[in-house]
């Protein structure tokens, strides 16, 4: 499904779906920027992928914009961009909730989404080949869980990047598109998935009856930046296991 040797980069691709959806895209034979917060896993990661590794704190618009020069000096211009980097940072109701613990979600989950969208996408304009853009975002988006409202707006917001991203860009060729994953075994969700009781109330929730792998999510990615997604553009699909329909 890869059109073979793109530069694609992925945030947040040493853990978890970023880092399976880095192996899929590697396999495929696309030239993989693993870009991560922590920079030892991603050395390790991109190691193991034969990628290159980029630690990149996508709050940081400085950063992000020196890294992207740096991508585009060693590989050129990014073409595929996943912006996946994400973070729950704890919970609460909203009356309880921490305003710091809601600014962070929110400068990692949305405004991270946002700052890198912009600087992959000049780039993208700039080479003038076209490009494909994939938002992880979440079914939170769109159905409530009590305790993450701060996370579930952010990906709210994501999902409206999407959507603006994919008219304002689709003039130049690049086309935007989400993936809104329910809950997935990864080390984000390790503290859930070991509480039985816990694990049992997200999976009595699931139509298809079990939590999803990050093997469930990298297909569509890779098929949203596809060229046979060619006419797929400013989509949330859903991989859920039915959780949206109860
Ligand atoms: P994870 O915790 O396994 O991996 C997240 C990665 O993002 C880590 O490697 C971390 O270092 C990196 N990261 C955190 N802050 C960063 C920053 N400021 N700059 C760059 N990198 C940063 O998480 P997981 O589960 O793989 O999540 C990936 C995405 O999928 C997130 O956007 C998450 O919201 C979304 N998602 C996850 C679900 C799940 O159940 N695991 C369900 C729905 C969506």
């Amino acid at each position: 499904m890869s059109a073979a040797g793109r530069v694609v980069l992925i945030t947040g691709a040493a853990s978890g779906i970023g880092r399976a959806v880095a192996q899929a895209f590697a396999e495929a034979g696309d030239r993989v920027v693993v870009a991560d917060l922590d920079g030892a896993a991603a050395e390790r990661a991109a190691a193991e992928l034969g990628a290159l590794a980029l630690p990149l704190d996508v709050t940081d618009p400085e950063a992000v914009a020196a890294g992207l020069e740096r991508v585009a000096g060693e590989l050129g211009p990014v073409e595929v961009l996943v912006n996946n980097a994400g973070i729950v940072a704890g919970g609460g109701a909203l009356v309880d909730l921490p305003i710091e613990i809601f600014d962070r979600v929110v400068a990692v989950n949305l405004r991270g989404t946002f700052t890198v969208t912009k600087v992959a996408a000049a780039q993208m304009i700039k080479a003038a080949k076209g490009g494909c853009i994939v938002n992880i975002s979440s079914i939170g988006a769109r159905q409530p869980t009590a305790g993450l409202g701060h996370y579930e707006a952010t990906k709210a917001g994501v999902d409206a990047l999407t959507r603006t991203g994919a008219i304002e860009l689709a003039g130049h060729g690049i086309r935007v598109n989400g993936v809104a994953p329910g809950p997935v075994h990864t080390p984000m969700t390790a503290g859930l998935m070991t509480d039985p009781a816990a694990r049992g109330a997200w999976e009595s929730r699931i139509p298809l009856g079990r939590i999803a792998t990050p093997g469930d999510i990298t297909p569509l990615v890779l098929f949203l930046a596809s060229p046979q997604a060619g006419h797929i553009t400013g989509t949330v699909v859903q991989v859920d296991g039915g959780q949206l329909l109860v």
